[in-house]
C-alpha cells in the first residue's frame, strides 16, 4: 500500500518535471529566437536598410500630450471629418514615433512589439500641399516620403501631392482626398515568414494592428482624428507612395485636426453601466 502511495507520488513528481521542462524549453526557445532577431534587427538597423541617408529630421519626441491613457483609449473614434487646417510637424513627428520609432536602443525595440523582434513593418507618409506646418510659417514640401525610426527622420520618395491617387486607389473614400497627411503601413512579410513560415503571415497583421492602435490613440492625445482604412487596391497604393516591389500596403491612415473630437467622461460611464445592471 504504502509502496503504491510512494509510486504514485513519483509519477506526479515526474510529471510536473516533464512539464517545467516543455514549458521551458519553449520559453527559452522563444526568448533565444527573440535574441537573436533582436540582434539581426538592431545591426541591419544601425549598418542596412533603416538609416535614412539624412533626410529631414523630425522633432525630437515629446512626453507632453498631457492626455491620460485611459483618456485616450475612451477618446479613440475613428474620425473621418477634420478641419481644413494643416498638421504641425511636431505632431506628425509623434504620430510616426508611436508607428514605428525606437524606444529602447540596445536591440533596437520600438514602439509596438514585433514577433521575434523581425520587424516587418515599413511607414510612409503622404504629405499634401499645406499639410504639414513647420515653425508656425512655412510647410514642408508635398509628396510620399518613409518614415526611419534608427534616426527619427523622414525621405521623400516622390514629390508632389499624391493624395488624390490615394483616395482613387482607397476606392475614393472621401477622409483620404480631405487629410492633410495619411499614414500608410507596409509590409516586408519575408521579414517575418522566413523565421516562422505560414504563421508568420499572422504575426505581420497582428504588429499592422498594433501600430494602427498606436497611431489612433496618439492621434487622439494630440486632438488629432484619425481612421485605418482596409478597403484600397493594393497595387494602386504601391504605385501611388512609390514603395518598394516587397514592400506590401496593409493600413492607409488619414490623419487631421479632428472637426468633433469625441469626449467620454468617467461619469457617463459610470452611469451606463449603471443603468444596465439595473435592467431585468
Ligand atoms: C481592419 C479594418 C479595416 C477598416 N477599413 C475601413 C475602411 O476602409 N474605411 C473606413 O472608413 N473605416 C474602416 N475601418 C474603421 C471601422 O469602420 C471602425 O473601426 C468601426 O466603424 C468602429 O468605429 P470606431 O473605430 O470609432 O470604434 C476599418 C477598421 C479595421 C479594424
Amino acid at each position: 500500500m504504502s509502496n503504491q502511495k510512494h509510486d504514485a507520488k513519483k509519477r506526479k513528481l515526474l510529471k510536473l518535471i516533464g512539464g517545467i521542462v516543455i514549458v521551458g524549453g519553449a520559453l527559452a526557445t522563444w526568448l533565444g529566437l527573440e535574441r537573436l532577431q533582436s540582434n539581426r534587427t538592431s545591426s541591419i538597423t544601425r549598418n542596412g536598410a533603416t538609416p535614412s541617408e539624412k533626410g529631414i529630421f523630425l522633432p525630437l519626441p515629446r512626453f507632453a500630450s498631457g492626455v491620460m491613457l485611459e483618456e485616450a483609449i475612451a477618446w479613440r473614434r475613428s474620425i473621418r471629418e477634420y478641419k481644413d487646417e494643416p498638421i504641425t510637424i511636431e505632431n506628425l513627428s509623434m504620430l510616426l514615433w508611436a508607428a514605428q520609432g525606437l524606444t529602447e536602443f540596445k536591440y533596437g525595440f520600438r514602439s509596438a512589439p514585433s514577433a521575434g523582434g523581425t520587424y516587418p513593418l515599413e511607414v510612409y507618409v503622404s504629405i499634401s500641399g499645406k499639410g504639414v506646418l513647420v515653425n508656425g510659417a512655412e510647410y514642408l514640401p508635398s509628396g510620399s516620403y518613409k518614415y526611419y525610426g534608427f534616426d527619427h527622420s523622414i525621405k521623400l520618395i516622390k514629390s508632389g501631392d499624391v493624395r488624390e491617387d490615394l483616395a482613387k486607389a482607397s476606392l475614393n473614400q472621401e477622409w483620404v482626398r480631405k487629410a492633410p497627411v495619411s499614414l500608410v503601413v507596409f509590409a516586408v512579410y519575408e521579414r517575418t515568414m522566413k523565421v516562422y513560415g505560414q504563421r508568420g503571415e499572422k504575426y505581420v497583421h497582428m504588429e499592422d494592428g498594433h501600430v494602427g492602435q498606436n497611431i489612433y490613440l496618439m492621434a487622439t492625445a494630440l486632438n488629432l482624428g484619425a481612421v485605418v482604412i482596409g478597403a484600397f487596391h493594393d497595387e494602386q497604393v504601391k504605385d501611388t507612395m512609390g514603395v518598394e516591389e516587397n514592400e506590401q500596403p496593409l493600413y492607409v491612415i488619414p490623419v487631421g485636426v479632428s472637426k468633433e473630437p469625441y469626449r467620454i467622461t468617467e461619469e457617463d460611464l459610470a452611469e451606463h453601466f449603471k443603468k444596465v445592471r439595473s435592467l431585468e
